[in-house]
């Protein structure tokens, strides 16, 4: 096959940092490549250079066998590059069909030059039917889930028609029904000739529509697996460079008595709803459900998030949450969904991002000791294998999956008796994931109730001790250990019963 793009020894440096070390990478038309590789490796940074955010010290870009001087994003978009970044570039306070055309709003003809915001709503239309989006088409972005902002950013990509496609993580806030139907679209593009580079830590999505991986290690290519080479082991082993053994630390499924328990919880989302669970000292309950299930607003509504006057029951003892810092102060924590936003000052270093929550434990008197700071930072960030030339760097200038570590690397700084973690791998290599399991499962060992709601099957399935399961506001059931399989959580999901269910409807109240 000839390829339609091949770029070759390609370099790039950020001051002291060597991100990419002449990287090779070529993709043929019709042909779906995985960009694989940990956090940091230099992924995002590659794609970077092809759609003209950054321009690459040295190295060539070839398209169609000629080659290209990409300067711009205009640039990239002239060559029929279309780029879905890593995070999310969408404006909050623009319709859908806004975000979709912006920068190339169809004209009527005439004089004036009119915007045609008919057209601009019907292709906009058409593109979000492709993604089984159901949305009206002018709804304000920030009306939208992140999940759903995601989507706007797949549907605007697609509207481009673009010969190749970037996806730089574009399934790491997508539940399960949105990530199987992304998968679906990318096999009907790859069918009508689209090149297509996936990115993704979940090996699973590589597994199942990769014709090829390349994979980066420290900015330089580790090497390339055919479509038959391409298992778990083949990946990790070359990705990390070494075996990962024990991967998931099996969850024992015991479950303690009710620990932390809520009550007939009502959210503003769904208020006709009434959720009741109970979590035990030391157990993991993983929470699973599709978009909309209305698991997050679940879990701002424990920490506070709306004014409300929520009541628990946490070792005995009635607890009312007013607000997040009632939540606080009774050591009820939540690391958030939308990390970018509510879990991270970008333009902050490392060591303050980590250390802020609990200014006063590194204080004498009034004076903060930067050297005390700097000690947790260090250790915390180096538990978390975070990658960066120090904690004096900003935030925002870390690779997507190792800002996500620093925001786990604050709270768990903390010492919590609730912890809610949403997505909390969100973005994240293998090798930090099994970090973070170990970490939960360390938290959970030395008596704190957790709440894990995450999207991904693997994940819940694996490390959670019970799973409960959303459906539009309501718990549709909480599976034991046993009866946790991946059947079983989808027919929760989509609001079925199982077989399972009858079984454990005692749980549900
Ligand atoms: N604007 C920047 N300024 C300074 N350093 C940067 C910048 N962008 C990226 N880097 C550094 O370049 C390296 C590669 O980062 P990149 O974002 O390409 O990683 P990645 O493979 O996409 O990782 P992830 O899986 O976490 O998204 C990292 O060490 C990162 O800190
Ligand atoms: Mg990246």
């Amino acid at each position: 096959m000839t390829p339609v793009l091949e770029m070759r020894g390609i370099e790039k440096r950020f001051g002291g940092v060597h991100a990419l070390k002449g990287v090779d990478f070529s993709i043929a038309a019709g042909e779906c490549v995985a960009l694989v590789g940990e956090n940091g490796a230099g992924k995002s940074t590659l794609m970077k250079t092809l759609g003209g955010v950054h321009t690459p010290d040295a190295g060539g870009i070839v398209i169609d066998g000629a080659q290209v001087n990409i300067t711009s994003v205009a640039d990239a978009i002239r060559h029929g590059v279309s780029f879905v970044h890593q995070e999310l570039n969408v404006l909050d306070n623009l319709n859908v069909a806004a975000n979709v055309f912006l920068g190339r709003e169809p004209v009527r003809g005439g004089f004036l030059r009119l915007i045609d915001e008919p057209r601009m709503h019907r292709e906009t239309r058409t593109q979000l039917e492709r993604l089984g989006l159901d949305i009206p088409t002018d709804t304000l972005l920030s009306k939208l889930s992140i999940a759903q902002q995601q989507m706007v950013e797949i549907a605007k990509a697609l509207s481009l028609n673009a010969r190749l496609l970037i996806l730089d993580e574009p399934t790491s806030s997508l539940t399960l029904q949105e990530t199987a139907r992304l998968l679906e679209v990318v096999k009907e593009l790859k069918a009508s000739g689209v090149a297509i580079i996936y990115i993704s830590h979940r090996l699973n999505e590589v597994i199942e529509i990769a014709d090829r991986a390349v994979v980066l290690r420290d900015g330089a290519n580790a090497g390339t697996l055919t479509r038959a080479e391409i298992t778990h082991d083949n990946l990790i082993r070359m990705m990390v460079g070494r075996e990962l053994s024990n991967f998931y630390k099996s969850p024992t499924g015991a479950v303690g008595q009710g620990f932390f328990q809520v009550e007939r919880l009502q959210t503003h989302r769904y208020p006709n709803q009434r959720v009741s669970f109970s979590i035990g000292k030391g157990e993991i309950l993983g929470l699973a459900g599709l978009v909309g299930a209305g698991r997050t607003e679940l879990a701002e509504t424990i920490f506070g998030v709306d004014e409300g006057n929520a009541v628990f029951v946490l070792d005995d003892k009635p607890v009312r949450v007013r607000s997040s810092k009632d939540a606080i102060a009774n050591g009820i924590y939540l690391v958030p969904e939308d990390r970018r936003r509510c879990g991270l000052l970008i333009d902050v270093v490392i060591r303050e991002n980590i250390t802020l929550p609990a200014l006063e434990r590194y204080s004498n008197s009034n004076l903060v000791s930067v050297k005390r700071e700097r000690a947790v930072a260090v250790e915390v960030c180096k538990k978390l294998n975070v990658k960066a030339p120090g904690v004096e760097v900003k935030a925002g200038n870390l690779s997507g999956g190792n800002q996500q570590k620093v925001v786990l690397a604050k709270w768990l700084s903390l010492s919590p008796k609730v912890m809610i973690f949403d997505e909390p791998t969100r973005g994240i290599d293998v090798g930090a994931k099994s970090e973070i399991y170990d970490l939960m499962r360390s938290l959970a060992e030395s008596g704190v109730a957790i709440l894990m709601i995450s999207s991904d099957m693997e994940e819940v399935l694996n490390v959670s001790d019970r799973v409960a399961v959303m459906h539009e506001g309501r718990l549709t059931g909480i599976l034991t250990r046993d009866e946790c399989t991946e059947e079983n959580v989808m027919r929760l999901a989509v609001g079925q019963t199982t077989d399972a269910q009858t079984v454990s409807q005692q749980t549900v109240v």
